[in-house]
């Protein structure tokens, strides 16, 4: 059981990563593989509606992480996508990534268990969350939920190591992932433990 962790901030070590290790921690910690890829913070083609994807069952463009990304999402049995928020919005070249990666995935990912976590200073959050869930729900992806909407708040590492409450909610998410994957692979499983709830209010 492995599930892919991807990094859509052009920072490899920054807030989203410290998010998505807190994700890939519990997982591992309840018996699933991780593997975090981070798309980087080289250039990368918008889709061009080419439609060339229909019959190659892949980006016509070879040039930028979107095909190795589509074979990760493939072979993995559930999905994390993690992004900085931007005006409100998921990264743009992620999301340049993402239109070509499940628009070329022919139905690929369908019933794979999936998730969305989101990194801001600030606000915006649950906007790109939303974004990022589209991908999702068109492509028969069922949506691991936490016990909030899967963001944590800061501008360096260290201040979302302050986030308790947002480090939770990608702990409590790490948990839900394992049980729905588990489920789905071996039959109902019993429920996720479950943390007392932390409540920040912003607070550090
Ligand atoms: C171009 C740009 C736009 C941003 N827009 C927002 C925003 O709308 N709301 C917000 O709270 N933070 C915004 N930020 C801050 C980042 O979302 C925040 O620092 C994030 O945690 C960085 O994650 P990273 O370290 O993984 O890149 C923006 C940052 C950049 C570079």
């Amino acid at each position: 059981m492995k599930v892919l962790l991807v990094n859509g901030s052009p920072h490899e070590r920054g807030c989203t990563f410290t998010a998505l290790s807190e994700v890939a921690k519990t997982l591992q910690e309840n018996g699933v593989e991780t593997e975090i890829f981070h798309v980087g913070n080289h250039p990368v083609r918008g889709c061009i509606a080419c439609g060339r994807c229909a019959a190659l069952g892949r980006c016509v463009f070879e040039d930028d992480a979107a095909n190795q990304l589509q074979s990760l999402m493939k072979s993995a049995d559930g999905v994390v996508i993690g992004s900085p928020v931007y005006y409100a919005g998921p990264n743009g070249a992620l999301c340049a990534l993402l239109d070509r990666v499940f628009y070329s995935s022919g139905g690929a990912f369908a019933n794979k268990p999936a998730a969305a976590v989101v990194s801001a200073r600030r606000n915006g959050t649950t906007a790109a969350f939303d974004r990022l869930n589209k991908y999702f729900t068109i492509s028969s992806m069922p949506i691991v939920s936490s016990q909030y909407w899967n963001g944590v708040h800061g501008n360096t590492p260290q201040e979302v190591l302050q986030d308790k409450e947002g480090l939770q909610t990608m702990r409590t998410l790490g948990r839900n992932m394992a049980w729905m994957i588990k489920s789905i692979q071996s039959g109902w499983q019993p429920l996720p433990g479950k943390e007392e709830q932390i409540i920040t209010n912003f607070i550090r």
